[in-house]
């Protein structure tokens, strides 16, 4: 049989980090490539307490078909938790639960980009929601990213010259790169995105997980026009394997979403909406997040520390006040491809730069480590190889 695949499929690319996973099972493996949090953060005994007793009182609600917005108490305490933690006001917002934040970016691309449309993302980007926007055909232009969110001068030439419709950002302790957009950043953006009429796409998964630094309004908390589509997820915080996400946007679009949703999976687990809203009703969400922070910024401290100790000084990077990763720069113009593949032999991994690019045939001289994963005796003696490694690298640099 020839199979003749929709165009949308022709453009769809595997992720690299898939493939890295792959090997970060082998023996002796130290890994820097995930993004996940450390399996025991999971609340697994207040989850499998929660779940035991819903089974017990309420079977039926959690095995019938559930209603496309999400569990209504859950919808409920998640607007009652984003007005106070967020400033979001639901007077003119709505509130849609979906199956974690990768399938907000898959909705959202399907509610407002046709083939050929032109999305704007940071350079570099989280490569599961670009796959997402070019499975709709968009076209994909990547704004620099700077210290303190995108260049603003080439986010309004994108505008100005290319017709771009969504604008996507992970606002807060970027993927990959730690970044977090300035509030004067965010402030810019948003009257550019008013001016030109560009829906802003603010990815906020990892802002609950500061370690240091003040918290800045996400965007959408005043948004007046109507233009930022807010996502974030249980994800990070709880465990990835439940799937809750949600998307915030203007009640004049709940009608469409809902539709597209019905589309999609119908709803997602009532199950474990019923495990979020538990953990925000009936349980401490704030001192469990207090004790995820307690346990990564120690890691953070660690990689960061390590990394000051053993990298060639010639190599860039700044430690995160908050999320999941560092990224650190070879020198300008340096692939850092051979450099990641060579750690691969010296059984470290991290993730080459490029996977992050809307136009991956280009170099990247980042490397993204994530600190979540790997214990600290890790984090120390796989900092130790990657520095080693750089001295010898930056010595005499290795042809492709
Ligand atoms: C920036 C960003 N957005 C969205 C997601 C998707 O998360 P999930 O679908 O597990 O909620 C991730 C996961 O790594 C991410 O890093």
């Amino acid at each position: 049989m020839t199979y003749e695949l929709a165009r949308r499929v022709a453009g769809a690319r595997g992720s690299i980090i898939r493939d890295l996973l792959k090997l970060a099972s082998e023996p002796g493996m130290i890994s820097f490539g995930g993004g996940a949090p450390e399996p025991a953060a999971y609340p697994v005994d207040l989850i499998a307490d929660i779940t035991a007793r819903a089974f017990l009182e309420q079977p039926k609600t959690l095995l019938a078909y559930g209603i496309s917005e999400g569990y209504p108490p859950f919808v409920n305490s998640l607007k009652s938790y984003l007005e106070k933690t967020e400033g979001f006001d639901f007077s003119e917002n709505e509130l849609l639960i979906l199956s974690g934040g990768q399938q907000c970016a898959d909705i959202t691309a399907k509610m407002f980009v046709n083939e050929g449309d032109t999305i704007a993302v940071e350079r570099p980007s989280f490569v599961g929601c670009m796959n997402a926007f070019r499975s709709y055909g968009a076209k994909l232009v990547d704004i620099p990213l700077e210290d303190d969110g995108v260049n603003l001068d080439k986010l309004e030439e994108a505008f100005r010259t290319q017709n771009v419709r969504l604008f996507y950002l992970i606002s807060t302790f970027q993927n990959p790169s730690g970044v977090t957009t300035s509030d004067k950043k965010r402030k810019a953006i948003y009257e550019l995105a008013k001016h030109y009429n560009v829906i802003i796409f603010e990815d906020n998964p990892y802002g609950e997980l500061r370690y240091s630094g003040q918290k800045i309004p996400a965007i959408k908390s005043y948004d007046e026009a109507g233009l930022v589509v807010y996502t974030g997820s249980f994800s990070k915080t709880l465990a990835p394997g439940m799937r809750v996400g949600f998307l915030v946007y203007n009640k004049a679009l709940h009608q469409q979403f809902k539709i597209l949703k019905q589309g999609m999976d119908v709803h997602s687990s009532t199950l474990y909406q019923l495990v979020c809203h538990e953990f925000l009703t009936q349980h401490d969400y704030p001192g469990h997040l207090k004790q995820l922070i307690a346990r990564y910024s120690v890691k953070a401290d660690k990689m960061a520390a390590m990394m000051d100790k053993y990298f060639h000084p010639s190599i860039t990077w700044r430690k995160p006040e908050g999320g999941f990763f560092i990224m650190a720069f070879l020198p300008e113009g340096m692939d850092s491809l051979p450099f990641v593949q060579e750690a691969i032999r010296r059984k470290v991994i991290t993730v080459p730069g490029y996977a992050f690019l809307a136009d991956s045939s280009q170099t990247s001289n980042g490397i993204r480590l994530n600190f979540s994963l790997p214990d600290m005796d890790q984090i120390e003696r796989g900092i130790k190889i990657l520095g080693e490694l750089s001295h010898e690298w930056l010595c005499q640099p290795k042809a492709v």
